[in-house]
C-alpha cells in the first residue's frame, strides 16, 4: 500500500457518535484519507459538518442523493482498504448479522470485500439481549473484527459492559489490520 491508506469510517446512531469524530482526528492525524458514512439517526446526534471539517471529505448520509455518484456503495467499498463502524449500534449490528441493506452504510458493509471492525455501544442491557449476542456471534464467524466494547460508565448513568472503545483504541487496531494487509 503505496498511497495513503483509505478507511471508511461508519458512523451510526449511538451517544458514543461524537468520539467517532475525535477518532477521525486522529486517523487523519495519521496520515490516513477517511471517507465517512453516517446513517440518518448518527445526523441526528452529530453534525455531518464535524465530520466533513475533520476528515476534509464530503460526508455520505444518502443512498439516493446522486451528489457524488450514482452507486455510492459500491464506488465507496471500491476506494477503501479498510471499514470501521463506530459507534456499531445494536440495531446496525442486527442489519450485518443478517445482510440487510436498506440505507447506505449497511448496503456499502455488503459491497465491501475487505476487513471490517466493528466497535460496538450499547447499554449493557442491549448488550447482554440474547438476540445482540447471536448477532455478535454471527458476525465473529462471518469474519467480522470486534474491538470493545469496555467496561466503564456509560452515558445513561449506569456502569456496566457497552461502552465504546476510546479512539486510541479502535486506531491501534486500524494500524494492526492495516499492517497484516500489506504484509
Ligand atoms: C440519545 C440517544 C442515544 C442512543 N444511543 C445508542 C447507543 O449507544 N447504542 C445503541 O445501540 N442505540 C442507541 N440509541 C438508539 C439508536 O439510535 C436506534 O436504535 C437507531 O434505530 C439506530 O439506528 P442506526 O443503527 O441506523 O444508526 C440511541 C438513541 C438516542 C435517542
Amino acid at each position: 500500500m503505496k498511497k495513503k491508506p483509505v478507511i471508511l469510517l461508519g458512523v451510526t446512531g449511538g451517544i458514543a457518535a461524537f468520539k467517532a469524530a475525535a477518532l477521525t482526528s486522529l486517523l487523519t492525524r495519521v496520515d490516513m484519507d477517511v471517507r465517512v458514512i453516517m446513517t440518518k439517526n448518527a445526523a441526528e446526534l452529530v453534525a455531518p459538518r464535524t465530520f466533513q471539517a475533520l476528515s476534509k471529505n464530503p460526508v455520505y448520509t444518502d443512498m439516493f442523493s446522486g451528489d457524488s455518484s450514482a452507486h455510492p456503495h459500491i464506488d465507496l467499498a471500491r476506494q477503501c482498504n479498510l471499514m470501521c463502524v463506530a459507534p456499531a449500534t445494536a440495531n446496525f449490528l442486527g442489519k450485518a448479522a443478517n445482510g440487510i441493506a436498506d440505507d447506505l452504510l449497511s448496503t456499502t458493509v455488503l459491497a465491501f470485500t475487505g476487513p471490517i471492525i466493528l466497535a460496538p455501544a450499547m447499554n449493557e442491557a442491549m448488550w447482554s439481549k440474547p438476540a445482540v449476542k447471536r448477532n455478535v456471534k454471527t458476525l465473529v464467524k462471518d469474519g467480522f473484527l470486534f474491538v470493545g466494547p469496555e467496561t466503564g460508565r456509560l452515558s445513561c448513568g449506569d456502569s456496566g459492559v457497552g461502552r465504546m472503545a476510546e479512539p486510541e483504541q479502535i486506531l491501534q487496531k486500524i494500524q494492526d489490520v492495516l499492517s497484516c494487509i500489506k504484509s
